[in-house]
């Protein structure tokens, strides 16, 4: 125990120190070496290309705007968002940062007082009508607007390794029941139904999002985030009690891998399945160099056909840059169709403007761009849309517990 503790200070002082010791140690001038920061988590496959299609792109429209790559390791922002806080708190802001639409952006850093609106921006770049009113909405509040949406990402999918699935007679699961048919089925046969990496907790309560999605649909699951039902719900104790039942088809090494190592083993085919974000299209794209519909297929994860869980990676102004306008300029990239489709088909998600060209992205792609206009939207929890990120933390934290111990009734409660 006391070994852990120390590595985890360990950690956090080493990432502290590299972010204070890199020549953006900050003057509020969006990196203060005058370099336009770029602040993300985007460091994996897929994810990375994206991000360096975008600051090419940049590049090119601006030669004189000296930009740098300031990513931190680690998915779902789990290394980057104490190095961000900390920059915040010691008034040395990047550029720009990822940040997710919804509680993470709204109930974080504009409640603190942290970001400029961009209301004109959206003004003078005709935005106002190129993006989903429901996107808007989850980078606004009190009628102002602080963020880009560069993308929007599908939480709920599961993906399956074609050849495993074919080759032992199976169709991809769309329910409950018809998953655990599958799953026993497979592990009858010495195959690892479903994938999890969930050596940083994000990934079990992700799954654990789309199973609480599937039990009680996208009307009930809002209900949770707004108070209206509680977190000690008969239905809420049933998601827990099939997410329990799903970790029993898990491989044995869980819990040493993260979502890329777990991706990893569908894609080479020593597992089945894995539920996750739509990031990991990209990564078996881009490392794995697999075909969609045929090395890999996609469906929604169980029980959430016609509902569509949202994420979205957006990126703000932080208040006292004096480079705001070089800032706005790479907005401006970030937020253009062109920008947009340098970065979405890399990255595995959509474009987040309605306008954007649909040629570019392959049939994962265009897929989810029509899912997207039909489906329920859901606002993510383990991806900070949902509740502030502090109550993230929590459930990460009764997750993991959860995930080891589990017990349903210790659990729900420590979610209520
Ligand atoms: C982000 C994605 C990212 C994923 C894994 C999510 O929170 O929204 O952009 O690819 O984490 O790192």
């Amino acid at each position: 125990m006391k070994r852990k503790l120390f590595l985890s200070f360990f950690l956090v002082f080493t990432l502290l120190l590299s972010a204070c010791s890199s020549d953006n140690a900050g003057t509020g001038e969006g990196g203060g070496s005058g370099k336009l920061d770029i602040f993300s988590w985007w460091t994996g496959a897929g994810e990375e290309d994206g991000l360096k299609a975008l600051i090419a792109l940049f590049e090119e429209k601006y030669p004189d705007v000296p930009i740098e790559n300031a990513a931190v390791a680690g998915g779902a922002g789990t290394n980057a968002k104490a190095v961000l806080a900390s920059r915040m708190q010691g008034d040395d802001p990047p550029a720009t940062f990822q940040v997710h639409g919804g509680a993470e952006l709204n109930d974080g850093w504009v409640a603190a007082g942290k970001m400029e609106t961009l209301n004109d921006l959206y003004e003078s770049e005709g935005w106002n009508d190129k993006f989903p009113e429901s996107l808007i909405e989850m980078v606004s509040k009190d009628g102002n607007i602080y963020s880009v949406p560069v993308n929007i990402h599908r939480g709920n999918v599961l993906w399956y390794n074609k050849k495993v699935l074919d080759e032992n007679g199976l169709q991809a699961p769309k329910t409950f029941d018809e998953f655990f048919q599958v799953a026993d089925a497979l592990k009858e046969k010495g195959i690892t139904p479903l994938a999890l990496g969930d050596k940083e907790p994000w990934t079990a309560t992700h799954l654990f999002e789309t199973v609480l999605l599937g039990t009680l649909g996208t009307e009930d699951y809002q209900k949770l985030f707004a108070g209206e039902l509680t977190w000690d719900d008969a239905k809420v104790k049933e998601a827990a009690e099939t997410f329990k039942r799903m970790l029993e088809y898990v491989n044995e090494d869980h819990s040493s891998r993260n979502w890329q190592d777990a991706s990893q083993l569908v894609g080479n085919g020593e597992a089945a399945m894995n539920v996750m974000g739509d990031w990991a299209k990209g990564y078996f794209a881009n490392d794995l160099k697999l075909a969609v519909n045929e090395d890999f297929g996609y469906v929604a994860a169980p029980g959430t056909d016609g509902q569509f869980m949202v994420i979205t990676d957006t990126f703000g102004l932080p208040k006292g840059l004096s480079n705001a306008d070089d800032v706005k300029k790479f907005l401006g990239v970030l937020g253009s169709v062109e920008g947009q489709d340098a970065f979405n088909p890399l990255k595995g998600s959509i474009p987040a403007r309605i306008d954007a060209d649909i040629s570019k992205y392959d049939q994962y792609g265009k897929d989810t761009i029509e899912d997207f206009k039909s489906a329920e939207l859901a606002p993510s929890l383990a991806h900070g849309s949902a509740a502030p990120e502090g109550f993230v933390t929590k459930v990460n934290q009764a997750i993991n517990i959860f995930v080891t111990q589990g017990n349903v009734d210790d659990f729900v409660n420590s979610l209520k």
